[in-house]
């Protein structure tokens, strides 16, 4: 595997090694674990050039948000995605990326899907992921890119940015890899201590309850909604929201819609967790 840190790097290396070649990008803020690595597995099955990006983007935090904190381990990650056969992986410094700064940036919105859900409680946050995920593309051309279920709300907003901006890139979902008792992997995990770990997948099962609900015919979604972030209080959660969603457009369904995606997010501890999950009636 090529270890690529500027964009003049990557681009030789994509422009010699990609030419006549499929070429896949998973774009990661790395602390890789096995929902990451089952994104590059995708790549790996579906393209012949695999490019991994790691890339911890302050532009997407808050500034009241773990940016200084988000846990980062380059040996470690390399080492993965090295035993994983990855071709290249562009891991660029902030001053690569941000050489002006970040403000006064130029900057890629996609209107209205950012201000649903997440991005209520986080203002700023996609476009700071639709900004870097476009440079990842305008730096690395792959014709198709992954990117997890897990953020169900960047998934669509990032098909949303592909099709809207006419980008030469085919988005590719990747469902959801959990630990064994439900939660979804994330590095955020581990922020959580012992008890609260203990106590995280609640989060899925809760969604899992109101999913039930909605299988048995309920469309009582308010109702469904606000016990849900209940249960989730009452075990120590501090939710931001419980929501039942179109899939696509991510507003409140019609009582007779079909699918719809359930989402959560909720505090624990220093930690924000997030979930989703999708119900054919
Ligand atoms: P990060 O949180 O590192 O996640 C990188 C990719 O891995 C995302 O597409 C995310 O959805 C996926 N992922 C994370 N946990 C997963 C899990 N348990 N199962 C399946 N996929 C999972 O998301 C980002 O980074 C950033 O916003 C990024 C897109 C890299 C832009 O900075």
């Amino acid at each position: 595997m090529e270890v690529a840190e500027t964009i003049h790097e990557m681009r030789q290396r994509r422009r010699i090694q990609g030419i006549n070649r499929v070429v896949g990008v998973v774009p990661t803020m790395g602390d890789l674990h096995a929902g990451h690595l089952r994104l590059v597995d995708f790549c790996r099955e579906r393209c012949t050039f695999t490019i991994a990006t790691i890339f911890v983007n302050p532009l997407q935090f808050g500034p009241k948000e773990d940016f200084a904190n988000y846990p980062r381990a380059l040996a470690r990650d390399k080492a993965e995605l090295e035993r994983r056969d990855v071709d290249v992986l562009f891991a660029p410094s902030i001053d690569e990326m941000y050489p002006g700064g970040q403000s006064g940036h130029a900057n890629v919105t996609v209107p209205n899907l950012g201000d649903e859900l997440c991005g209520a409680a986080r203002p700023g946050h996609f476009n700071g992921v639709t900004t870097v995920v476009t440079k990842f593309f305008q730096i690395t051309q792959p014709d198709m890119a992954f990117f997890g279920e897990k953020d169900w709300q960047q998934l669509t907003i990032i098909k949303r940015m592909v099709q809207q901006l006419n980008m030469p890139v085919e988005v590719i979902g990747v469902p959801t890899c959990r630990e064994r008792d439900g939660l979804a992997m994330s590095s955020r995990n581990r922020y959580l201590t012992r008890e609260e770990r203990e106590v995280a997948p609640a989060l899925f099962q809760t969604l899992r309850e109101v999913a039930t609900h909605l299988h048995e015919g309920s469309t009582k979604y308010a109702d469904l909604e606000e016990s849900a972030a209940n249960k989730l209080r009452e075990v120590g959660f501090r939710p931001d929201y419980v929501a039942i969603r179109d899939p696509d457009t991510l507003r409140p369904p019609s009582s007779n819609q079909d699918p719809v995606r359930v989402f959560g997010a909720a505090r624990l501890g220093r930690a924000r967790l997030i979930d989703n999950i999708g119900v054919e009636r």
